[in-house]
């Protein structure tokens, strides 16, 4: 009986001081709505916040985030009174409008932060086409690190239950991609700079990712087919994370190592951020001299990483994986090692690496390859470069088709591979989403495994997308 009295009135006290913080911040808000950052009327409320803060942290972290129409601090509901409706209706509107959802403020966090933000809150126009990103670029150009904001992911809550299912948890994991896609631009942009990268933000994403794999595996891994040209580097990032992750899950590795994987993957090209534009975006092949300097980009990713504060256990599992993406399983590609032995993140983050630079790079005079082709590419060096256990796992993640495939079918229907099939048997069976009738017309068609469709189909062959003009992208989101 004891522990929940305790835990009743520990719950108790952390509202009491969760709403204190909210009042101050509202008044902090109100206040710089009205003076400059640096005059003398506004430190007053900074202070206070900071109080409130440092009360908090006494006992827990200090993280106000958005959950559907209510503020929580931590886990603790903040359902406000008379007293205080204004000032969280206030608070809510302002982070909402800016698609933030969650705030943290870390141990390091100094009055000079809390200025800075509430004015970078101000900065962040509710009005651009992407408020969350532009207050990210606030934050960045104020140097502010001790303050972590998270994307509002609208809907989670809901996902389950809701009626119409198959939408909402597509809608998820598409804003689930977009916070790992979001997360990496912004460590992209601050390791070029010099600037910390905000790794536990990066580290929620990718458990985030996690979860939402063990539910909806396919709505995620489906995300990763897809083949777009801007934030390139973002988006591979994000889609090697992904793959990474669901071979990691299939070896049965625990949600604590899935995690560790993931930073690995998602970090394993952190290096390029030192490596000018006109080098990695360059079309044509590279020189000698060239791919000498972009070969550097491992290691530099590694130093960079080594420079995080508290480098423990987990970061250095995460920098092996990072070292030897670029290692195959034969010792081949670079570094060029002393030793022979690749851990098994390095293995995992290799294969999903080549797997999606095959499908999407048209850099450095090579041009993507549709997904099967890169599956028949990878299998006919398999136990060679490619570690010939790890690649069947990757198989089995994305089929022997590869998600985004074109293909024809026995009826002369044109489909494309919108999911794999999660029997390793069936492989061969994805399932699949018919966009042309059998004269060519283009169709909103319908989506099965074509074994078990009435009447039955079969896929008889693969089709190159750009020869019919077919945008095989909008099929699958
Ligand atoms: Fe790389
Ligand atoms: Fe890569």
């Amino acid at each position: 009986m004891a522990p929940e009295i305790f835990r009743d009135s520990m719950h108790a006290e952390m509202v009491k001081l969760g709403k204190a913080l909210v009042a101050q911040l509202f008044v902090l808000l109100k206040t710089s709505a009205h003076y400059s950052e640096g005059h003398a009327a506004v430190q007053l409320p900074v202070a206070k916040v900071l109080e409130g803060i440092r009360e908090i942290q006494q006992r827990e972290e200090a993280t106000l985030r958005i959950k559907g129409n209510h503020l929580y601090l931590g886990d603790h509901r903040l359902r406000p009174d008379a007293a205080g409706y204004e000032a969280s209706r206030f608070l809510s509107h302002e982070l909402k409008s800016r698609q933030v959802g969650q705030v943290t403020f870390t141990a390091e966090v100094t009055a000079a932060d809390l200025r800075s933000f509430v004015y970078a809150l101000k900065e962040a126009d509710e009005a651009a086409p992407d408020p969350y990103s532009r207050m990210l670029e606030r934050m960045q150009a104020r140097r502010i690190v001790h303050i972590e904001v998270e994307m509002l992911v609208e809907g989670m809550e809901a996902a389950d239950v809701d009626a119409d299912k198959l939408s909402d948890d597509r809608l998820k994991a598409r804003l689930l991609y977009k916070k790992a896609v979001s997360a990496m631009e912004n460590v992209m942009a601050s390791t070029a700079a010099g600037q910390p990268i905000r790794f536990r933000e990066c580290k929620r994403v990718v458990q985030h990712l996690i979860d939402h794999l063990y539910s909806h595996e396919s709505c995620l891994l489906g995300l990763t087919a897809n083949r777009c040209h801007t934030s390139y580097g973002e988006m591979h990032a994000a889609n090697v994370c992904l793959l990474s992750l669901a071979m990691g899950k299939r070896l049965g590795l625990s949600k604590f190592h899935l995690c560790e994987l993931g930073m690995a993957a998602l970090f394993h090209d952190l290096g390029k951020a030192h490596l000018p534009a006109a080098l990695l975006d360059k079309e044509s092949e590279l020189t000698p001299e060239e791919q000498a300097r972009f070969e550097t980009h491992p290691l530099k990713g590694v130093s960079s990483l080594a420079m995080l504060k508290g480098l423990d256990k987990m970061t250095s599992r995460i920098i092996s994986g990072v070292f030897e993406h670029h290692l195959m399983a034969d010792f081949s590609g670079y570094p060029r090692l002393p030793y022979g032995r690749i851990t098994l993140f390095g293995r995992i983050v290799s294969l999903a690496d080549n797997y999606d630079t095959l499908t999407s790079s048209r850099v450095h005079g090579r041009t993507a390859v549709s997904p099967d082709k890169a599956i028949r590419y990878l299998l006919s060096r398999a136990g060679q470069e490619f570690d010939a256990p790890l690649l069947k796992v990757l198989v089995s993640c994305v089929g022997l088709h590869g998600l985004g495939s074109l293909v024809l079918l026995d009826s002369g229907e044109l489909a494309v591979v919108v999911e794999t099939n999660p029997d390793p048997v069936e492989a061969a069976e994805p399932r699949v989403r018919v966009i042309a009738d059998a004269a060519g017309r283009e169709t909103d068609g319908d989506v099965f495994v074509p074994g078990r469709a009435r009447p039955p189909r079969a896929i008889v062959a693969t089709v190159d997308p750009s020869l019919l003009g077919f945008e095989v992208n909008r099929y699958l989101l």
